[in-house]
């Protein structure tokens, strides 16, 4: 097999945030910031070369077969996912502390391995080259588009697709289905999650926007929207603020179904405000449907920040984008990472660079994007 070269996208959610984990409807789109992976077989050893997480690392081939043996893989390519006993002896393997297994770095060696030794019918020699233009664990898709590229480039090694077949479509890139890529993906995401919905990899897989629910994504044709996206610079733990919601709702379940319900009904609302946006033809019916828009967004915001999701620092931005007339929401799980200035057909140009540039002066990182970018791709 000749050398490979996948990227995927990051992701921003504009609906459904924490209540898609309890399957209500989600709405999400790419983000033009993305994660590219070279594969190269061959060679006596296994490297994995990430440099955004300070991963530098090579095994030797002898190494990884004792592992493989230990395992008692069954020698098929695409088993079934390593069992959670497994995966605890790949931690062993690799020297990671077992809760959280060493950070970023920990992580994204788990999910490698995980994916190397499921995928592959026997271990292989290859060398792995990840770069991202995705900062790490700020809530933009990171960890689901390097698990994206990961399984196409893996699945490819084990013989699956074909270099010829690189047209995409909605359901197959590089001669894989999108469906099973996204499916390894999401084993990823578990162990970097512990309980993911499957929005972050669907996005990241299938690009443009996606509407899900309940484990189903169906693409959508929405139009690609303006946005600035807001960098807070907090870190934050998907993993953590997803159990902080999940005890709130063990404490006060008749509180927080209605909020779930709610954040259901703003989502669904939000399709239909999407598909009014495509059908839209004259300037005036754009103007209504982006209304509607920023109108959920704000609502979006106030619900999230109800489960105690938001950040100061998220509720800053929001004030700030607000003082300019913009409509801005969390975006990800939330307790600091991203928000994002949802813009409008109309928006005056001025309002934007004084938010802007007043956000940038506080310290915030912005990019100025549009969303709905190309999902998995074969270069
Ligand atoms: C994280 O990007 C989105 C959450 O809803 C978690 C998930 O869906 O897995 C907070």
């Amino acid at each position: 097999m000749a050398a490979v070269s996948v990227s995927a996208p990051g992701k921003v959610i504009l609906h459904g945030e924490h209540s898609v984990v309890y399957g209500r409807r989600a709405v999400a789109l790419s983000l033009d910031l993305r994660t590219t992976l070279t594969l190269t077989p061959g060679g006596a050893r296994l490297v994995l070369d990430l440099p955004e997480v300070d991963i530098q690392q090579a095994w030797p081939m002898g190494e990884v077969e004792a592992l493989w043996e230990r395992l008692g893989q069954p020698g098929e390519a695409c088993a079934a996912p390593l069992t959670e006993a497994q995966v605890g002896q790949v931690r062993d393997f690799l020297g990671l502390p077992e809760d959280p297994p060493g950070g970023p770095r920990g992580l994204a060696l788990l999910s490698f391995f995980q994916l190397y030794l499921a995928i592959l019918p026997r271990p292989v020699p290859a060398t792995l080259r990840v770069t991202s233009q995705l900062p790490t664990g700020a809530g933009l898709g990171s960890s689901a588009a390097y698990a994206v590229c990961l399984s196409a480039a893996l699945l490819r090694l084990a013989g699956r697709g074909a270099a010829a077949d690189s047209t995409p479509s909605t359901e197959v890139s590089g001669g894989l289905s999108l469906q099973e890529v996204s499916g390894w993906a999401f084993r990823s995401e578990q162990i970097v999650h512990g309980t993911p919905s499957g929005i972050d990899n669907s996005i990241c897989t299938y690009g443009g926007a996606v509407s899900f629910k309940a484990g189903c994504c169906s693409p959508l044709g929405a139009p690609p929207l303006q946005v600035l996206l807001v960098n807070t610079r907090v870190p934050r733990s998907t993993k953590a603020l997803v159990a902080a919601v999940a005890a709130r709702r063990r404490r006060l379940p008749e509180v927080v179904e209605p909020v779930l319900d709610a954040l259901d009904a703003l989502a669904e609302r939000a399709l239909q405000t999407l598909a009014d946006l495509s059908s839209a033809d004259s300037p005036q019916q754009q103007d209504e449907a982006y209304a509607a828009l920023h109108e959920l967004v704000d609502i979006n915001h106030a619900l999230l920040a109800s489960l105690s999701v938001s950040h100061a620092s998220l509720e800053r931005l929001v004030g700030v984008a607000a003082s300019y007339g913009l409509h801005a929401k969390l975006t990800g799980a939330g307790g600091g990472g991203l928000g994002v200035v949802v813009l409008g057909r109309d928006t005056a140009p001025e309002a934007v660079d004084k938010c802007r540039s007043e956000l940038e002066a506080q310290g915030y990182q912005v990019w100025q994007t549009i969303l709905g970018a190309p999902g998995l791709t074969f270069h």
